[in-house]
């Protein structure tokens, strides 16, 4: 099981965090992922960029953050980082 996590502070939120929120809800649904990811927003972590949003991704004791995800870079975010990383989890 994965931890994901949106910023939602207000740097983020004015550059789509809501919309990614959506995007990751539906990717979850469409891949049958609910067991393998939980997601959750998050407060500033102080990482925001002039270039949409910051999310971290979690196994419950490490994580990494990544900013800059914007609707447009989510797919290859979610096959390179996302997928990736629960893959190396149930590993
Ligand atoms: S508001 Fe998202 S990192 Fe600061």
């Amino acid at each position: 099981m994965i931890f994901v996590s949106i910023c939602v502070g207000s740097s983020c939120h004015l550059k789509g965090s809501m919309q990614l929120v959506e995007l990751f809800e539906n990717k979850i649904k469409e891949e049958k992922l609910e067991d393998s990811v939980i997601l959750s927003g998050s407060f500033c972590f102080g990482k925001c960029n002039r270039v949409g949003v910051t999310i971290s991704i979690g196994d419950g004791t490490n994580e990494e953050v990544f900013s800059g995800i914007t609707p447009e870079s989510f797919s290859n975010f979610w096959t390179e980082k996302v997928l990736k990383k629960i893959k190396e989890c149930e590993a």
